[in-house]
C-alpha cells in the first residue's frame, strides 16, 4: 500500500537514482570490522556510537526535541537530516547517556543499564550460545546473534518495530507466539513513547491493514489483499518497478514486507504523530525527504484526531480546535501535536457543578458539522423541545441532536467532531454549556421594559426600513467578502454576480470550462466571475470541492473569493488580475512588453504555482489545460495559475478527465493524446511547450504554413546539441538576456517535453534549476521532435540532473558541452 505512488503523485522518477548516487558515493568508505557490532568486551556509552557497513544506519543515544532531559537508545539514518527508525526504550527514558551502558550481559541478551545498573531495557529472549554479539545491519536491522555463527539469530528490532517501517521489515502477527508487528505512532514530536495510533495487521487473517485508534477503532483499511494490490488502494499497481510487495500467510505466521529493487534508494514508511501513515523518499540532492504516500489522505479522517471535544477542519489550519467554552487539556502537548488529550470544559455544567449556579444549562447550536460517533437515541420523542429536555434530565448528557427520524443524545466526551462538514451525515449539534458561556436572551425582564422595547422597535423599525432595504444586500455582500479576504468562501447568489458583472457585460475571456466576465462587488472589489459549463454535480459535492480548491493558497495560484452554485448555475469567484493573461502580452506585436528578467521570474513563479499543486497540497491536483492564457499577472507581474482544480471538479478519475476536457492541442503530451492515464507529469510537458514560447515570444504552432524546419521546440532541441541558442530569444529582446538563464530555460524546457513522461522532471525540479540549484544537462531530442529536427544524431544520453558538476559526463560523444562561454548581450 503506502508503498505505491498515488496515481497522481510523480512516480519516483528514474532521475531521482542519479540524484541519489552522489550521496551513497560519500558513505562507501571502509569502515574498521567492529564498528558496526557490540560485544561482550565493546558496549555503548554516551555519544559512541556504532554504524551499520556502508554507512547507512547509526545506533546509539539521542534525545528527542531539544529541551527534555530524555534520552533514548535509537537507530538512525546517518543523513544530514536525522530521522530515527528505531527506539530500543520508547517509555523508559535514561537521564545521563554518559553513566549508562547498552552492553551483552551476562546471559547474553542486549541489555540497557542506567546509572545505577538497573536494567532499562532488554531484548530479554532465551539465549542457546555461550558469546552473543549485536550487530547492526545495512537495513537498519538490529541483530543479536551468536558471536561465532551470524545466522543464529536470537533477537532482531525488525522483529519489534515501533513507529518505522524499513524495507526488509515485517508488520504481521505470529500464529505460535501471538505476538504482533505492529507501527505505533510516537506519543508527540519530542516523546517516542507508543501514542495512540497504530497501524496493523487483521488479527483474523483476512489479509489486509488496519489503522487504529488507541487499539480499538479503526478509521482506515488498506481492503484485502488480492491480486497483488489493496483493493482500498487502486493507485497500487502490481508492475510497479521500484517495489515488490508481499503478503506471506502460513501455519506460522501472516505478514507483509516490502523490498526495494535498487538498494539506492532510502525510503520508509511511518505510522505519524498525526495518525497518517506516510511514505517518504530521501531526496540526497534536495537534503530532503520526500512524501509520496498519506493515508488516510485527510487529516480529519484520522478517528478523534483532535481529541474530546476537539474539531477537526481541513480548510485553515490548525486544523484542529476546541469547541467553544472548551479549551485544550494540555497546551504543551498540543503544540507537539499530541491532541489525544483534547480539550476540558471552560466552566463545569451545572449539574456538574457549582451550589451558587442556578441558571439551567444552555446549548449552542453547531451547524454544518460531523455530527460525533458513539450516539444514543431517545426513543418516544416527537419534538425538539422534548429532546432538549430529554438531554438537560441527565448530567451526564453532552450534546443533542434532533431531526426527522428522532432526538440523538451523547454521554460523555465527543469525539470525532469535524466542522464545515457537507456529506451526508452532517447535521444540527446542539452542544451542552454552562449558561455564562452563552449570551443571555434575556427571557425574564418584565412586561413594562417588554412594551417599551416594542414600541421602541417599532418606530425605529419604520424609520429604518427605507435604509435597510437600500443598504442590506450591499453591506451583507461587504462583510462576506471581507470575511474572504480572512479566508472563507463566500457563496454568492446568482442575483448577486448578475448584478456584479452588470448582467454578464464584460466578457475578459473563454476558456476550457466557460466564460470569464468582470465584476464589481459593491465595495468596489473589482473580481472575475468564471460560469462554468457542462458540470454535471451535484449540490453537496460541488460545494465540498470548491472549499477544498479554497483553501489553496499560493502566491502562484490565482485566489478563489466565492461561488455561486444554484442549480445548473455554477459560478467561481476569483480576484481580478489587472494585467491580464501571459498570451496578450507574449504574443502581442509590441515586443517590449515583457523583458527577459520579467519572463524569467514569470516562468520560475510559474513553476512554483505549479510545484505547489503537484507536490504540497493535500491532495495533488493535476492542472491538464497549462499554457499562457492561463497565466494571469497581477499589477507587478506576479505570475498566478488560474483555473486550477477545475480538472479535479470535472471529474476525480483520469478517464473522464479524458473524455470531458479539452486541453490544449500544442500543449498535450504524448501519453494524454494517446489515451493514457495521465500524471502531473502531463502539466510538465505542457509547461515546457509554454516555456518555450515565453523565451521565443512566440507560438510554437503558428498555422498550416508552419513547415517542419520552422517548429521552434525541434529547432530548440537541435540548437542545444549544436550549443548555440541566443539565436533562440525573442527578436524582441534586442539580445537583451542573461544567456546563462536562457540555455538554462533551453534545456530545461527540453526535458519538461521528453516524451517518455519518467524522463521528465518533476515540477519542483523544474522550480530549483530555475533557481540554480540544480544544473541541468543537454538533453535528448524528444522522440516526437526526432523526425522534425534536421539531422538525428542517436542522442543515448542516460544521465540527467547532475548537482555535483556542470560538465557533462562520458556517456554520449554526440554531446558537446555548452557551458556558459556563450555571449551575453
Ligand atoms: C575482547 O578484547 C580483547 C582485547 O581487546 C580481545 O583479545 C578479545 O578477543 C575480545 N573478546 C571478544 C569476545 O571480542
Ligand atoms: C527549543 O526549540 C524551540 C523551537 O523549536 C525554541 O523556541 C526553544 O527556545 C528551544 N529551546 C532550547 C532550550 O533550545
Ligand atoms: C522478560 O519476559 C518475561 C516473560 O516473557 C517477563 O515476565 C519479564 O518481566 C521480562 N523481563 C523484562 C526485564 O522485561
Ligand atoms: C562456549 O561454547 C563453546 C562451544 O559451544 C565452547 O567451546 C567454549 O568453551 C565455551 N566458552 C565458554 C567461556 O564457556
Ligand atoms: C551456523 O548455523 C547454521 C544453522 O544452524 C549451520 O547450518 C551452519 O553450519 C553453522 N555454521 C557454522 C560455521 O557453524
Ligand atoms: C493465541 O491467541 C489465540 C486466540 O486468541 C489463542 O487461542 C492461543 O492460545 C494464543 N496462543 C498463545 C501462545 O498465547
Ligand atoms: C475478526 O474475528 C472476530 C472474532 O472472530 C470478529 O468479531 C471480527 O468481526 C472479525 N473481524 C473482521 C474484520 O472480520
Ligand atoms: C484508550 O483505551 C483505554 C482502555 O482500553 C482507556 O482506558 C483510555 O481512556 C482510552 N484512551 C482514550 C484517550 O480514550
Ligand atoms: C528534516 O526534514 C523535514 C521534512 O523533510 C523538515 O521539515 C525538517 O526541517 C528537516 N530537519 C532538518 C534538521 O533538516
Ligand atoms: C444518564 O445516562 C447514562 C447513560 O445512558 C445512564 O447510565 C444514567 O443512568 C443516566 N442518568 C440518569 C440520572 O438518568
Ligand atoms: C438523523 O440523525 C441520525 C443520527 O443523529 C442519522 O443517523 C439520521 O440519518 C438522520 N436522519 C435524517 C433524515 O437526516
Amino acid at each position: 500500500m503506502a508503498l505505491l505512488r498515488a496515481a497522481c503523485l510523480s512516480p519516483l522518477p528514474l532521475s531521482l537514482l542519479f540524484l541519489l548516487l552522489p550521496f551513497f558515493a560519500l558513505h562507501h568508505a571502509p569502515l574498521s570490522s567492529a564498528a558496526d557490532t557490540i560485544s561482550a568486551n565493546n558496549s555503548l556509552s554516551g555519544s559512541q556510537t556504532i554504524t551499520s557497513a556502508s554507512g547507512t544506519f547509526v545506533l546509539g543515544f539521542f534525545k528527542p526535541g531539544n529541551s527534555s532531559g530524555n534520552y533514548y537508545v535509537g537507530i538512525w539514518y546517518s543523513i544530514s537530516n536525522v530521522t530515527r527508525v528505531w527506539v530500543a526504550n520508547r517509555e523508559n527514558p535514561v537521564a545521563d547517556p554518559s553513566k549508562s551502558e547498552l552492553r551483552i550481559s551476562d546471559d547474553g541478551n542486549l541489555v540497557l543499564l542506567d546509572q545505577s545498573e538497573a536494567i532499562i531495557w532488554t531484548t530479554n529472549t532465551s539465549v542457546s550460545s555461550n558469546s552473543t554479539v549485536a550487530v547492526i545491519l545495512d537495513s537498519g536491522n538490529l541483530q543479536l546473534r551468536d558471536a561465532s555463527n551470524e545466522s543464529h539469530v536470537f533477537w532482531q528490532s525488525f522483529d519489534h518495530p515501533t513507529d518505522t517501517w524499513l524495507p526488509g521489515g515485517k508488520i504481521g502477527l505470529n500464529k505460535v507466539t501471538n505476538q504482533t508487528q505492529r507501527l505505533t505512532a510516537w506519543k508527540n514530536s519530542a516523546d517516542p513513547a507508543p501514542g495512540i495510533f497504530s497501524l496493523e495487521i487483521d488479527p483474523n487473517g483476512t489479509g489486509q491493514y488496519f489503522t487504529l485508534w488507541n487499539m480499538t477503532t479503526s478509521y482506515w483499511t488498506s481492503g484485502i489483499w488480492k491480486d497483488n494490490i489493496f483493493s482500498n488502494v487502486p493507485e497500487m499497481t502490481s508492475n510497479n518497478i521500484y517495489y515488490v510487495f508481499q503478503y506471506v500467510s502460513d501455519e506460522k505466521e501472516n505478514y507483509f514486507t516490502y523490498t526495494v529493487n535498487d538498494d539506492k534508494i532510502i525510503t520508509r514508511v511511518v505510522m505519524d504523530v498525526s495518525g497518517q501513515v506516510r511514505q517518504s523518499t530521501w531526496v540526497a540532492t534536495q537534503q530532503s525527504w520526500q512524501q509520496s504516500f498519506i493515508k488516510p489522505s485527510q487529516q480529519c479522517q484520522v478517528y478523534a484526531s483532535c481529541g474530546a471535544f476537539g474539531r477537526c477542519n481541513e480548510i485553515i489550519t490548525p486544523f484542529c480546535n476546541c469547541v467553544k467554552g472548551f479549551s485544550p487539556k494540555s497546551e504543551s502537548d498540543w503544540n507537539l501535536n499530541d491532541r489525544s488529550g483534547g480539550c476540558v470544559r471552560d466552566t463545569p455544567l451545572q449539574c456538574q457543578g457549582s451550589l451558587l449556579n442556578s441558571e439551567k444549562d444552555k446549548f449552542l447550536e453547531m451547524t454544518n458539522v460531523r455530527l460525533p460517533v458513539n450516539s444514543h437515541s431517545l426513543s418516544g420523542v416527537g419534538s425538539e423541545e422534548t429532546c432538549e429536555v430529554g438531554c438537560l434530565s441527565n448530567c451526564s448528557c453532552t450534546a443533542y441532536s434532533y431531526n426527522s427520524s428522532g432526538c440523538s443524545v451523547w454521554y460523555g466526551d465527543l469525539m470525532h467532531l469535524q466542522e464545515q462538514y457537507s456529506e451526508s451525515d452532517a447535521g444540527i449539534l446542539y452542544l451542552r454549556l454552562a449558561a455564562s458561556e452563552l449570551p443571555s436572551s434575556s427571557s425574564s425582564k418584565g412586561t413594562i421594559t417588554w412594551i417599551a422595547v416594542g414600541v421602541t422597535v417599532a418606530v425605529l423599525a419604520c424609520v429604518a426600513m427605507v435604509w435597510f432595504i437600500t443598504w442590506r444586500r450591499r453591506s451583507r455582500r461587504m462583510t462576506r467578502v471581507s470575511t474572504a479576504v480572512g479566508g472563507a468562501l463566500v457563496p454568492f447568489t446568482y442575483g448577486e454576480l448578475q448584478h456584479a458583472t452588470k448582467n454578464f457585460s464584460h466578457k475578459l475571456g473563454e476558456g476550457g470550462f466557460g466564460s470569464v466576465f468582470k465584476g464589481w462587488l459593491p465595495d468596489s472589489t473589482v473580481i472575475a466571475v468564471k460560469k462554468l459549463e457542462g458540470l454535471r454535480q451535484g449540490e453537496k459535492q460541488f460545494r465540498t470541492e470548491v472549499s477544498t480548491i479554497g483553501t489553496i493558497q499560493h502566491v502562484n495560484l490565482v485566489r478563489l473569493l466565492g461561488f455561486c452554485s444554484e442549480g445548473d448555475k455554477k459560478l467561481l469567484v476569483y480576484e481580478f488580475m489587472p494585467k491580464g493573461s501571459l498570451d496578450t502580452l507574449l504574443f502581442e506585436p509590441t515586443p517590449t512588453a515583457l523583458d527577459w528578467k520579467t519572463r524569467y521570474q514569470i516562468a520560475v513563479g510559474t513553476a512554483r504555482g505549479l510545484a505547489y499543486l503537484h507536490e504540497q497540497c493535500r491532495d495533488c491536483i493535476i492542472h491538464c489545460d497549462i499554457k499562457p492564457e492561463n497565466i494571469l499577472l497581477d499589477e507587478s507581474f506576479v505570475p498566478k495559475v488560474s483555473d486550477f482544480g477545475l480538472a479535479k471538479l470535472v471529474g476525480r478519475d483520469f478517464s473522464r478527465v479524458l473524455t470531458t476536457m479539452r486541453g490544449t492541442r500544442g500543449y498535450l503530451a504524448p501519453e494524454w493524446i494517446a489515451g493514457v492515464a495521465i500524471t502531473a507529469k502531463a502539466d510538465v510537458y505542457s509547461y515546457g511547450m509554454m516555456l518555450l514560447e515565453i523565451i521565443s515570444g512566440r507560438r510554437n504552432l503558428t498555422g498550416p504554413e508552419e513547415g517542419r524546419h520552422g517548429f521552434f521546440p525541434a529547432l530548440v532541441a537541435g540548437k542545444l546539441v549544436d550549443g548555440e541558442v541566443e539565436s533562440l530569444l525573442d527578436y524582441g529582446l534586442g539580445g537583451e538576456a542573461e544567456s546563462e538563464e536562457v540555455e538554462r530555460a533551453c534545456r530545461l524546457a527540453c526535458w519538461c517535453i521528453q516524451n517518455d513522461e519518467i524522463s521528465r522532471p518533476t515540477m519542483g525540479q523544474v522550480v530549483q534549476v530555475l533557481e540554480g540549484l540544480l544544473e541541468v544537462n543537454v538533453p535528448p531530442i524528444p522522440r516526437s521532435l526526432q523526425l522534425l529536427a534536421d539531422e538525428t544524431p542517436d542522442h543515448n544520453i542516460n544521465f540527467y540532473f547532475d548537482s555535483q558538476t556542470r560538465s557533462t559526463t562520458s556517456n554520449s560523444s554526440q554531446v558537446k558541452s555548452t557551458t556558459s562561454n556563450s555571449s551575453g548581450a
